[in-house]
This record gives structure tokens, C-alpha cells and sequence, in this order.
């Protein structure tokens, strides 16, 4: 039997192009591999979405970027968190054989701690019961399925160890129950900046949408952050924020002779962004298109996770039948 493969997508913002190299392309390279559950986190998104109308859409939106991006719906499980119920309980039960230092040494939360140390607030401050256990919900995610491994980006590793310490403390404490899964990071996976040259991140509104209409994302790309240098002066590639973007979607040839112009002068940056501009606007045109028709259509995004979450809930019942028993209940 394939091993199983699991990952979440939190519905916290409307996908960049760094969610798209970050994740999405590397979850759709394991497809073939393994049994993959890949699902809409709707429930961590509510940790900082508290918005209904903006959560719903955010949830169609991620939903239809991935299927539209080539997510196949027959060969993976694609599902909303919110329709598993069993994920829920498991949490619960989770919880009660995890050592709350364990959580106290989460980065999210200590991040949390520390900025409101700095800032002189007491060190809970607007910190709450849902961030502090937002490890233990995604642990729940991850165990429900039995999942082998789960891919994820660095900053959610920690996230997976936990997970494999709460499976590996409640077997210690109920005998050999839950599958101990393992992470999975990708040394190859892209991250890229953003239109200031930090990491793309909606944190830093620096993000370029990866459906935005072409007229829009051709602006944002006008935006892009560069130095003053004239197009005759000599360029180093690496250091540039515009040419570490234009790198992950121009045509080969076509990186290629930048970089090179780069390095010999006579390559002006609007002419970069104009490459950048169109390279994008090719690249996702047949996406973009069924993007589109799935946001205007919303029934069929429906049908598809709920098909999804039928198909998962045999799996996850099954766990969580284990667990009741495990435990006594
Ligand atoms: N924490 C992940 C993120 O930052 C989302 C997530 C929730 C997840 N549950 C998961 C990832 C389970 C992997 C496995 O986006």
C-alpha cells in the first residue's frame, strides 16, 4: 500500500506566487507517490481570520487556486478541516496526554510572548487559546489520517515534531495506537521575495497573486523593488530582487540571457519586468481561465470537498474508532 502523505493549506490569505512555488507545486510533484490528503485548514485559519464573509471566500479561493493549478480531485483526498469532526475530538484527546510545556516552547507562541515583552504588555497579551494550541489541532490533522509524512515548508516543522511527540506520548501511555509521522522538507523547494525583497509574505503585503488579472499583476510587477542603476552598468543576478523572481518563471533560454546581460551591462530593469510581466501572464492564462470558472461556480468546489470528506471520514472514523477504544471511551 503507497504511504500516505498529508498536508494542510491554511485559508489565512488569496494565494501568492511564493504559496505557489513554496507549496503548491512541490505537494503536486508527491501526488503520484502517495496516497495525499491535502486539505483546507479552515479551522487554524479562524486563529486570525474572524471575518465569516472573508473566511468563506478565502476557503473558495485556496480551493479553487489548487484545483485550478492541477490538484486532481480523483487521484487526492481534498477536503475542508471543518467537515471532519473527528479531528475535532482527537484535538481534545490529544491535549489531555500533551504536556503544556510542550506548547509553551512553540516558536509561534513564544514570537507572540516575546513581542509583547518588548512592548512592555503583560505576556499573554491578545494571545489566544486557539494560537497556544494550534499544535495540537494540526498533530490532530496530521494523526487522523494515519499519514506517513507531511510535507511542509521550514517554519511548520516544529509544528510536525510535535506531532510526532504527542502520537509517540500517547502510545507510551495507550500502547501502540497512532501512526508517528514524519516531516518532510524540501531543500529544493523555491521560497522567493517579494516586491520589497523580503520573503513574499501577506504579512509584509510585498505578495504577488497568482491569479490577480493581468493588468493588475503587470502593475504590481512595475512595483518591484530595484536599485538605480542604469541599464549599460554591470548587475549582479543574485543580489537583485527582480531577477531572483523573473528566475522561477521565464523560459530557460530566456533566464539564461538575462543573467547573462546582467553581468555585461546593457540590460535595463523595465525590460526584466516586461519579461516577468508576460512570462507570468503565459504561464497562468489556462489556470487563470479555470480559476475563474470554479470561483463562478462554487457548487462544484462544494461537491468536490464534500466528495473529498466523504472519502476521508472512512479513514479518519476508523482512527478515531482506535482511539476511543485506546483510551475507554
Ligand atoms: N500550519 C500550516 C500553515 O502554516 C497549515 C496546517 C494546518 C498544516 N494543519 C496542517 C500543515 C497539517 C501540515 C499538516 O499553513
Amino acid at each position: 500500500m503507497a504511504k500516505v502523505a498529508l498536508t494542510g493549506i491554511k485559508p489565512s490569505g488569496t494565494p501568492h506566487l511564493g504559496n505557489y512555488l513554496g507549496a503548491i507545486v512541490p505537494a503536486l510533484a508527491l501526488v503520484n507517490d502517495y496516497d495525499a490528503y491535502y486539505f483546507i485548514a479552515d479551522e487554524h485559519a479562524l486563529t486570525t481570520v474572524h471575518d465569516a464573509k472573508e473566511m468563506r471566500e478565502l476557503s473558495y479561493e485556496v480551493a479553487a487556486t489548487w484545483l485550478a493549478l492541477g490538484l486532481d480531485p480523483e487521484k487526492t483526498v481534498v477536503y475542508r478541516q471543518a467537515d471532519i469532526p473527528e479531528v475535532f475530538e482527537l484535538a481534545w484527546i490529544l491535549s489531555t496526554v500533551t504536556p503544556k510545556g510542550l506548547l509553551n516552547r512553540a516558536h509561534a507562541y513564544k514570537d507572540a510572548v516575546a513581542e509583547n515583552e518588548a512592548a512592555g504588555r503583560t505576556p499573554d497579551d491578545g494571545i489566544s487559546m486557539g494560537l497556544f494550541n494550534y499544535p495540537v489541532l494540526m498533530a490532530a490533522d496530521i494523526i487522523i489520517v494515519d499519514a506517513d509524512v507531511v510535507p511542509v515548508g521550514s517554519d511548520n516543522r516544529q509544528h510536525v515534531e510535535m506531532a510526532r511527540d504527542m502520537a509517540e506520548v500517547f502510545n507510551r501511555t495507550y500502547g501502540d495506537t497512532l501512526r508517528v509521522p514524519e516531516v518532510r522538507i524540501d531543500d529544493n523547494v523555491a521560497t522567493i521575495v517579494g516586491l520589497d525583497g523580503r520573503k513574499m509574505s501577506k504579512s509584509y503585503s510585498n505578495e504577488i497573486p497568482i491569479f490577480a488579472d493581468p493588468k493588475a499583476q503587470r502593475k504590481l510587477v512595475m512595483r518591484i523593488v530595484t536599485d538605480s542603476r542604469k541599464p549599460e552598468e554591470p548587475k549582479d543576478p543574485s543580489t537583485d530582487n527582480l531577477f531572483r523572481i523573473f528566475e522561477h518563471f521565464g523560459s530557460s533560454a530566456d533566464v539564461e540571457q538575462v543573467r547573462n546581460r546582467y553581468g555585461t551591462g546593457g540590460i535595463g530593469y523595465g525590460e526584466v519586468k516586461e519579461l516577468l510581466a508576460s512570462s507570468l501572464e503565459e504561464r497562468f492564462a489556462a489556470p487563470r481561465e479555470r480559476y475563474l470558472d470554479l470561483m463562478a461556480h462554487r457548487e462544484r468546489i462544494d461537491e468536490i470537498l464534500a466528495d473529498g470528506a466523504a472519502r476521508a471520514r472512512k479513514v479518519t472514523r476508523a482512527t478515531l474508532d482506535r482511539v476511543r477504544t485506546a483510551v475507554g471511551l
